[in-house]
């Protein structure tokens, strides 16, 4: 069944959670003041924005790092639905799209803002129509292609930051222009491991599935955090159909991706 009015809101052709959707802000878009020194962490759903979030508020205060003020993750970096403004610096983080099909998949059966999904098979149709929020992962890659050269971007795709964390928080506490010594380098890794976000509560928005928006008051919102998770959860034939489908799709896109990086 297609819930899509339930569940989504369509600004501009874009998709939003309903139940979310910080219509203040929409209708009052043009007011928003962006001053010089914001930077804003842009992702397609499920691609790691909590742990760059993390990761940027980390390397910015020194009691986020060093854990002697506990904020949650949440309050630390606030959510906006910013497709929609022009902010001058961005981090860009992507991921591949069949881990991101993968935990999608697995998030919107958890949360009750989401439409749920019978299975892997009902879910893929959802994220190829581009009814999920934050539609199209095609079209968000290429949004921020085609504006790589109209903002101050860092780009940073999740399976390199698997890959080599140290070097990834070093190019975004250069990107931000911190100087992070080799202590606070440390610091930062150690809050950004997987074990970290997946156990903390203060990192893993365990306080939002129990009392806001879960389903129920089970489940993670972090799965495993790994890069080639998809192959245990595509058959055969829905791994082809999404080659297919992806090269057909990105046919022209001059950037070729190696996502499994070992
Ligand atoms: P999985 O569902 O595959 O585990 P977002 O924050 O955009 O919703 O992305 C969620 C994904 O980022 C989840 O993927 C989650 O596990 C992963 N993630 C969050 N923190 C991480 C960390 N510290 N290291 C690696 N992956 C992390």
């Amino acid at each position: 069944m297609d819930n899509t009015d339930t569940y989504l809101l369509n600004f501009e052709g874009y998709y939003l959670v309903r139940f979310t959707a910080n219509t203040d802000l929409l209708k009052n878009l043009d007011d928003f003041e962006i001053r010089d020194n914001d930077v804003f962490i842009v992702t397609y759903p499920k691609s790691g924005t909590v742990w760059a979030q993390q990761i940027l508020s980390s390397i910015y205060f020194e009691g986020h790092r060093n854990r002697t003020e506990m904020v949650e993750t949440l309050d630390r970096v606030p959510f906006l639905e910013y497709n929609l403004l022009i902010p001058l610096q961005i981090i860009y983080i992507y991921r591949n799209p069949k881990n991101i099909l993968v935990s999608y998949f697995h998030f919107s059966n958890m949360m009750a803002g989401l439409q749920a999904a019978e299975d892997i098979e009902d879910f893929m149709k959802m994220f190829f129509d581009g009814k999920v929020t934050g539609s199209l992962w095609f079209d968000h890659i290429r949004g921020w292609y085609e504006h790589r050269h109209d903002f101050n971007i860092l780009s940073m795709m999740y399976e390199e930051m698997k890959k080599d964390l140290r070097s990834s928080v070093l190019k975004i506490s250069s990107f931000l222009e911190r100087q992070l010594n080799e202590e606070d380098v440390e610091a930062v890794m150690k809050q950004a491991t997987f074990q970290n976000t997946k156990f903390d509560p203060q990192e893993n928005y365990e306080q939002i599935l129990k009392h806001d928006l879960g389903r129920t008051d089970e489940g993670s919102f972090l799965c495993k955090g790994t890069i080639g998770d998809w192959k245990h959860h595509l058959t055969v034939e829905q791994n082809e159909r999404f080659d297919r489908i992806f090269q057909r799709k990105m046919k022209d896109f001059p950037l070729k991706f190696i996502w499994d990086l070992n």
